[in-house]
């Protein structure tokens, strides 16, 4: 018996009709929301990252200034760039594409970031808010996670979580907000890594299993609660090719699994807009 899938993109495009019709309602009160991107360097999937956000952010009725750094700029002129955003009242939310040239600190270029404006909730105060169980923009990929499986009626609370990745983006902050006291969430949650050589043994046993390796087909049939639910965020790309690291044969172990593509990315994106919306509905009212 094949899998029922779980296909990211209703998810958004929900999450999306409500940002547009709040970003309408702003509008109509004389404020432009406002995402602002910051691009260093000439790599071309993050051209197209940021090429691609932009065109959303048209459609949804934000506006959406634009520095593009060279590849050779200094530690100096990316935090000029943070701070000249932090202080421009119209800019209510603010996007550093990473990754950036290696010779440059990207955490310390977000920890520059005005907290309020952290579209990708990935700030360290944003990340003590969220382990604080304090308000704030969330993690866009984790955030997703919890809508994708909301939205999909997968129960989550009281049921058995197993993450295998404990990464900053990922497994670290999924683990904090499955944990938490909502309907949408109070999981059992058990974090898994290199450090646990035996880690299948957690997965076999997952009610909802989620790979936040990127490590390419890591997750195998024989890893997976026959029935249970697989949510692969895990990926790495090979130029334009994208390796998941659940393996496709899963599909047939599973009750219910992301589709290969267009599963957890289209909501992560959808996170993001949602945050900015927040951001420029909170320094606005
Ligand atoms: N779909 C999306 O929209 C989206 C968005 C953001 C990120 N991602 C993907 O999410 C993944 C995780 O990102 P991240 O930045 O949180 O992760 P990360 O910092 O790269 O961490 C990866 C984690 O996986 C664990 N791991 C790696 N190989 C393993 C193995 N063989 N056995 C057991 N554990 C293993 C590592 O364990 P140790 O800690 O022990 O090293 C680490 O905790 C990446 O593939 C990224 O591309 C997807």
């Amino acid at each position: 018996m094949s899998a029922r899938l779980l296909p990211g993109k209703p998810v958004a495009d929900e999450i999306l009709r409500d940002v547009s019709e709040r970003a309408a309602a702003l509008r109509a009160r004389g404020v432009a929301p406002s995402l602002a991107t910051i691009l260093v360097g000439d790599d071309d999937a993050s051209a197209g990252y940021i090429r691609i956000k932009q065109r959303q952010a048209a459609e949804l009725g934000f506006v959406s200034p634009h520095e593009h750094l060279p590849a050779s700029a200094s530690q100096a002129d990316v935090l000029k760039v943070v701070e000249q955003f932090n202080d421009d009242r119209d800019v209510h939310g603010v996007l550093i594409q990473y990754p950036i040239p290696g010779h440059l600190d990207y955490d310390a270029a977000l920890g520059a970031l005005d907290p309020d404006k952290d579209v990708d909730g990935m700030h360290p105060l944003n990340m003590g808010r969220l382990a604080l169980g304090m308000p704030g923009p969330l993690p866009c990929t984790p955030a997703g996670i919890e809508a994708l499986l909301a939205h999909h009626e997968i129960p989550v609370a009281g049921r058995e979580v197993v993450i295998l990745g404990r990464g900053a983006t990922l497994g670290r902050p999924l683990a904090l907000l499955l944990a938490q006291k909502r309907p949408t969430a109070n999981a059992a949650v058990t974090v898994v890594h290199t450090g646990v050589k035996d880690w299948p043994r957690y997965t076999q046993r997952a009610d909802i299993l989620i790979a936040a390796a990127g490590v390419p087909g890591i997750i195998q049939p024989e890893h997976v609660k026959p029935g249970g639910v697989v949510i692969g965020g895990g990926v790495r790309y090979e130029g334009r090719r994208l390796l998941p690291d659940v393996d496709e044969s899963c599909e047939a172990v599973a009750g219910a699994i992301t589709p290969r593509v267009g599963g957890v990315g289209p909501t992560t994106v959808a996170m993001l807009f949602r945050n900015a919306i927040t951001a420029a509905e909170r320094a606005t009212a």
